[in-house]
């Protein structure tokens, strides 16, 4: 028996849409990719270009244009449109736009009949993916933004120079917002298995140099060092998505952090913040709640309610 086609669409052709299809051609991670945009022509010339990809590629990824109202038998829609903030503004600071933006995509999609799983990457993705899981009325498990997946990429790849170490050897993870209120879990932190704060603790001397709040600042700063030098992200973004729609579309149970809207985890409900959750084909098949020490639980504490106060702004 055939075996059910696994179909994305990426609503935004844009950079961050793109990049992310590209990944996923790459990683031969589903059978067809709709590009969707406002722009119809843009969704066609990436969906053309992209299909360009398959004679270099191992397997074959069906990639095409369309829109929102196709979206009936989609498995996952990855949503990357959204507004871009400007020099000097916060993820926060376009809020509104998003707002609109995402709440009439998510009712043609909804309309269609979709039933699948929503992946977010536009910003603020956390008020945003709180958006989607308004408009579309989908359970949580359904809806899940790229949250600090990307920011604790950040973190790893931050640590592995300072401990010339693969990223893939250093576990831990950014916290809260996708933006400056995030923070880093360094009671989580290990490289090897070992805690960090052990390895520091025991080797002083060779470490001395290791200042983890610069590294913190550094990773809440990584964004904003590539969106002043090009004006936007695309390809870590890309790969975060195309990382999570796998996780999903392969049922890995991977554990990953992403911003789920939190019922009673982390003491926090009806927010929607970047925690560890185990990702497969339901979606969100379980939130992760670390044992985090007092003074990471009052900076995540803090950052829900950054969050919240976005969130309780948009319905003012
Ligand atoms: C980033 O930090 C796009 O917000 C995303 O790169």
């Amino acid at each position: 028996m055939a075996r059910k086609t696994r179909k994305v669409t990426i609503v935004g052709s844009g950079l961050v849409g793109a990049a992310c299809a590209y990944s996923m051609i790459n990683q031969s991670i589903c059978d067809e990719i709709m590009m969707v945009d406002r722009t119809y022509d843009r969704a066609v010339a990436q969906a053309l270009d992209l299909s360009h990809c398959m004679d270099f590629t191992s397997t074959r990824t069906k990639v095409y244009a369309g829109d929102l109202e196709d979206c009936r038998d989609v498995d996952v829609v990855v949503l990357t449109a959204g507004a871009n903030p400007k020099p000097g503004q916060s993820r926060l600071d376009v809020l509104e736009a998003a707002e609109q933006i995402t709440s009439g995509i998510v009712n043609r999609i909804m309309g269609s009949g979709f039933d699948g799983i929503f992946v977010v990457a536009a910003n603020p993705v956390d008020v945003v993916t709180h958006i989607v899981r308004e408009v579309s009325g989908l359970p949580r498990n359904k809806v899940i933004g790229t949250g600090t997946s990307l920011d604790s990429a950040r973190l790893k790849t931050l640590l592995s120079d300072v401990f010339s170490i693969d990223p893939r050897s250093v576990q831990g993870y950014a916290l809260g917002e996708h933006g400056d209120s995030q923070f880093v879990a360094w009671s989580h932190v290990t490289i090897g298995g070992k805690p960090i704060l052990q390895i520091l603790e025991q080797h002083k001397e060779r470490f001395q140099g290791v200042d983890l709040k610069e590294i913190a600042q550094k990773t809440k700063d990584a964004g904003w060092e590539i969106f002043t030098r090009k004006g936007n992200t695309q390809f870590g973004i890309g790969n975060a998505l195309a990382y999570i729609v796998r996780s999903i579309l392969n049922d890995e149970h991977k554990i990953i952090a992403i911003s789920a809207i939190l019922e009673g985890e982390y003491g926090q409900t009806g927010v929607c913040a970047g925690v560890p959750a185990i990702i497969g084909e339901g979606g969100i098949q379980e939130v992760v709640e670390l044992n985090l020490n007092a003074e990471e639980q009052h900076k995540f504490n803090e950052s829900c309610s950054i969050i919240k106060n976005a969130i309780q702004g948009l319905a003012s």
